[in-house]
């Protein structure tokens, strides 16, 4: 089993070992005195897993129910947070019981959000089952839920009490997910780990998924420890982000996954960057070269203008600029603030 420690407000530690799901109850028992746990899960994978979660609580003595959501983006809504609301009401769940999210990021955002707020908070742990929950958005304690009019503006810092990773749930997950995971990935290799970077260029992700997630979890560990309430460093982990919204946005957030356009705008990005001479010459072609190879979008299919338009209104923009991440070479990045004014100078050169 391989552990990472987490120095926020309230510290934690995050467990990546196979077959951990069904040691679940075993690790959370010491941390709480809870009488009644609620796991929440989405419609793909409650049938796949929760039985054996709540097997394990029970086993440590938990009083545990299930609360299912329909899977998907579009249910990560305060309708949802509300049913699940009931079911804690339902289920007398108290201040001092807790909530396990088992599942994907929508999952953990969510589960995560509705912890936070019950009762003024409470406790909650992470089971993430997708590969980008494992290696990003099961750690750190951002949760939320989407409003009509955009992404993830309604949410809490709340971090959770535990965080177990059993990577043998990624054979379960969709292809397609487990590339969307890989986007960030490459984040990751790009922002802070060259190495990471050259062993995805060298060897097959899926051969060495145990130490990516590690990798990956390390990272973001040290960029949150440092920066808990995003007001800083941790802008970092936006790399690609501030385009591959604006994508996601332009495709009406149909047929490309948050991977893909994350994945495109980041390259897009990196050869801007390059062009102005602030990234070290090659580096675009390599990470191309890179999101080639695990079938990741490298360019879009809208213009730079109207990517640019379109960025207009991104939640990272402030009222007369954007901060952008820049690589500097592969694994190393740096923040770079452009006016609004000089934005389409910048871009048009
Ligand atoms: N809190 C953060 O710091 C943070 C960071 C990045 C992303 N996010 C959020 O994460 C969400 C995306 O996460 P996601 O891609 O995991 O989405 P998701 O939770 O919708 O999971 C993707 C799909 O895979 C399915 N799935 C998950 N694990 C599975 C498994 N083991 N086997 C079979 N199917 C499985 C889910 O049911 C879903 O259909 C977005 O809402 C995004 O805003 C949050």
């Amino acid at each position: 089993m391989k552990t990472i420690h987490v120095n926020t407000g309230r510290s934690y530690d995050i467990l990546i070992k196979h077959h951990i799901l069904d040691e679940a109850g075993m690790y959370i028992r010491p941390l709480t005195k809870a009488i009644r746990a609620v796991i929440v899960s989405d419609t793909n994978v409650a049938p796949l897993y929760a039985e054996r979660v709540k097997q394990s609580l029970v086993k440590n003595g938990f009083e545990t129910s299930v609360f299912v959501f329909e899977a998907g983006e579009s249910r990560k809504r305060l309708s949802t947070i509300e049913q699940m609301y009931s079911h804690f009401f339902e289920h007398h769940l108290t201040r001092t019981d807790i909530v396990v999210a088992l599942g994907g990021g929508v999952t953990g955002d969510m589960a995560g959000f509705a912890a936070a707020s019950y009762l003024r908070g409470i406790d909650f742990v992470q089971i993430p089952t997708s590969l980008l929950s494992q290696v990003d958005s099961s750690v750190g304690g951002k949760t939320g839920v989407d409003l009509p009019f955009g992404k993830n503006l309604v949410g809490a810092f709340w971090q959770p009490v535990l965080v177990l990773i059993d990577p043998e749930t990624l054979h379960t997950l969709p292809e397609a997910f487990f590339r969307d995971g890989l986007g960030e990935v490459v984040k990751y290799g790009c922002i802070r780990s060259r190495s990471l970077f050259e062993r995805l260029e060298n060897e097959q992700a899926k051969d060495f998924i145990d130490d990516i997630i590690f990798e990956c979890v390390s990272i973001k560990r040290d960029v949150v420890e440092n920066d808990e309430r995003d007001t800083g460093e941790r802008a970092i982990l936006n790399f690609g982000h501030t385009f591959g919204h604006a994508i996601e946005k332009l495709e009406n957030y149909a047929g490309i996954t948050h991977g893909e356009a994350v994945a495109a705008g980041a390259s897009l990005l990196t050869r801007i960057s390059e062009a102005h001479g602030m990234t070290e010459s090659g580096t675009s072609e390599r990470l191309e070269r890179l999101l080639k190879k695990y079938d990741l979008p490298q360019d879009s299919r809208f213009s730079l203008d109207e990517i640019i338009s379109a960025t207009q209104g991104d939640k990272k923009s402030t009222a007369n600029s954007i901060n952008f991440v820049f690589l500097k070479n592969i694994g190393s990045c740096y923040l770079h603030k452009i006016n609004t004014v000089d934005f389409k100078t910048f871009f048009a050169r």
